[in-house]
């Protein structure tokens, strides 16, 4: 099955050299033509006239804007319902509005229907990949694995490993974390366009033993993820580090279990240490910034340009519910605002590289997805460059294509994504 798309395109060229550096180069055709082959990308260059009459059933989008889909590389897809609950920082807001909410995910239904909806809300939003937390509930990670193959996404997803310091009805134990871990591997990992991660929430929710049963699993499938939260919180990090005091810092509790390495994600590393981050960059592991959260949670502003130096991959993660949109758009205009705040710029091309190839960099997917080059998935986000009144005026008054990405950035929003594909399949229109 063949099809042909004329629009404007962008996308990052990946270079294996200088992977996390996001002075990238890029390829944009104004006017362009994609062709997509069996779900996969054919072929990328300008359009000629003869192409009217060489693909009859050419998808005219000239005037729109298509790229890669968007890559979010932080989200808990069961916090939806407590998205933006007042006044906490990290360790009272999940205790406060955070583990009520995850009790419900036992309830099976329940959790595919807030999963279907957030499938939806991920494609309305241009994102077509994601690395998501589920809950302590195996059922809850069936759930978004579920309305993810329905539409063939291609999607990450782990179960909670969480064993101490959170109410009874959310713990699991060492033995049972590392059991209905390797089921779900066993299940899912590697079927259709499904991977699974490994999940330790974060440190202190974890007991030594179930942080070595992580490891276990993570050594028994070399070829899975693991994702986890590190250094968000000045109070998170005294307590992880008290309850782990023979190990030198917060993210060596990681490394101490075999948790890092090149497929290991984890989120925040806002307050790190010079030792840190060259652990970072020594065990290749990944970093999910996550700017929405950062500033709503008031957890600091993350050190982007020290990941760049450092050449810690960085992908761009929500981290809805604590992230207060689904939006990949407005959560690259927070992560402007916290590169303002510490003295830094953010381009339009920084940041629309974050949220395609950087992402898929970070997932080490950039084979696959996250850019339009022959040969990979077609995953793409079709975009109005403006779907405002105050977005036109802007346009209009725009100096050239940085200028005019950099607006799509700062003020664009759901309502900017005229359609998704996955697999070359639209599984989104706004029409
Ligand atoms: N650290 C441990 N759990 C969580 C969570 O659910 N959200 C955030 N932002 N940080 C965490
Ligand atoms: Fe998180």
């Amino acid at each position: 099955e063949k099809r042909a798309i004329r629009a404007s395109f962008l996308h990052f060229i990946a270079n294996p050299a200088e992977v996390a550096n996001p002075q990238h180069s890029y390829q944009f055709f104004a006017d362009g033509l994609l062709v997509i082959h069996d779900g996969l990308i054919a072929e990328l260059r300008d359009y000629h006239a003869e192409d009217a009459e060489r693909y009859p059933e050419l998808e005219d989008r000239s005037g729109q804007l298509i790229m890669p889909g968007f890559v979010d590389t932080h989200i808990h897809y069961a916090q939806t319902e407590m998205i933006a609950a007042y006044g906490e920082q990290l360790l009272e807001w999940l205790d406060t509005y955070t583990f009520p909410t995850e009790q419900q995910f036992a309830d099976k239904d329940y959790a595919s229907k807030i999963a279907q909806f957030v499938i939806n809300e991920l494609l309305k939003n241009g994102t077509t990949s994601a690395l998501v937390f589920g809950t302590v509930h195996p059922q809850s990670v069936d759930a978004i694995f579920e309305q993810a193959a329905a539409r063939n996404m291609r999607l990450i997803a782990g179960k909670v490993m969480m064993d101490r310091n959170a109410p009874e009805y959310l713990l699991d134990t060492p033995e049972s974390g590392y059991a209905e871990s390797k089921a779900l591997i066993e299940k899912w990992h590697n079927r259709d366009r499904l991977q699974y991660a490994i999940t330790p929430r974060f440190a202190p929710t974890s007991t030594p033993e179930q942080l070595n049963m992580a490891g276990r699993l993570k050594a028994e499938y070399p070829d899975t993820y693991v994702q986890t939260h590190v250094s968000e919180n000045k109070n998170e990090i005294e307590w992880a580090k008290s309850l782990f005091p023979e190990c030198r810092g917060y993210f060596d509790i990681y490394q101490h279990y075999g948790l890092t390495g090149a497929k290991s994600i984890f989120s925040h590393a806002i307050h790190l240490t010079d030792e840190e981050w060259q652990a970072f960059s020594e065990t290749d592991s990944v970093i999910a910034f996550c700017p929405s959260s950062n500033m709503f949670l008031g957890s600091g502003l993350f050190a982007l340009e020290r990941a760049t130096a450092a050449k810690v991959r960085v992908g761009l993660g929500t981290d809805v519910g604590a992230g207060t949109s689904f939006s990949p758009l407005q959560t690259l205009s927070d992560a402007y605002k916290v590169m303002q705040l510490r003295g830094q710029k953010l381009s339009a091309l920084d940041g629309f590289y974050l949220a395609t190839l950087g992402g898929a960099q970070a997932l080490s997917l950039s084979d696959k997805i996250g850019t339009l080059a022959v040969g990979s998935e077609a995953d793409l986000v079709v975009l109005d460059w403006a779907a405002t009144e105050v977005q036109r005026l802007r346009m209009h008054n725009s100096n050239g294509l940085e200028d005019r990405l950099f607006a799509l950035m700062m003020l664009g929003d759901d309502r900017n994504i005229a359609a998704t594909y996955v697999a070359g399949r639209c599984v989104y229109s706004a029409s």
